[in-house]
């Protein structure tokens, strides 16, 4: 993989419930772009949805099929990705991003978190006696990963909008750099 960066899209990572694909969708609208989602794109892929493929085929296959989605995006001019929660768990996924993407990560508190995913029953890694326990463990593995993105956003305490204006802010001033 070659170091040069050749700023193109936008990435959202950031923990389950952190806002990636409502932030996605509007600053997608508002560059034009095409609005791509991870886990819908391993759905079409595969035929099946995610909690099908953890429970059919388990977590394993679905990291996967999250390599092969991936390396796909490469090819990607003008889109903004939506990226699973899990996905830059693996390092060489980050470093697939970065070569074509704005890394921007979305964080919540685990509370907030918990709040957002209560009441939603598509996250197979969610479907666990304590919740709030599973969101705090996990985002603990996750937070230096997440640490690597170019740019951290706090969402607590902005509208989805703020949100947006702040990732198109920096997106500009990224494309300025070149
Ligand atoms: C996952 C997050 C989900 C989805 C899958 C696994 C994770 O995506 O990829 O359920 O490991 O955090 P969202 O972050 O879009 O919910």
């Amino acid at each position: 993989m070659s170091d040069e960066r050749i700023i193109q899209n936008i990435a959202l990572i950031g923990f389950m419930g952190t806002g990636k694909s409502a932030v996605g969708r509007l600053a997608a609208q508002h560059l034009r772009f095409a609005f791509l989602d991870t886990d819908e794109l391993i759905e079409t892929e595969v035929g099946k949805s995610i909690p099908e493929i953890f429970a059919e085929q388990g977590e394993a296959a679905f990291r996967k099929y999250e390599r092969a989605v991936v390396n796909d995006l490469s090819a990607r001019r003008g889109a903004v990705i939506a990226a699973g929660g899990g996905l830059v768990a693996d390092p060489s996924n980050l470093a697939s991003l970065k070569t074509h993407a704005l890394v921007i990560c979305l964080w919540a508190s685990p509370e907030t978190i918990w709040e957002r995913v209560r009441s939603q029953t598509h996250r197979p890694l969610l479907q666990t006696p304590d919740v709030p326990g599973k969101i705090r463990e996990l985002l603990e593995q996750r937070a230096a990963a997440y640490r690597q993105a170019d740019v951290q956003i706090l969402t607590e305490f902005r509208s989805p909008k703020q949100v947006v204006q702040h990732v198109l802010h920096q997106f500009h001033q990224a494309r300025k750099r070149k």
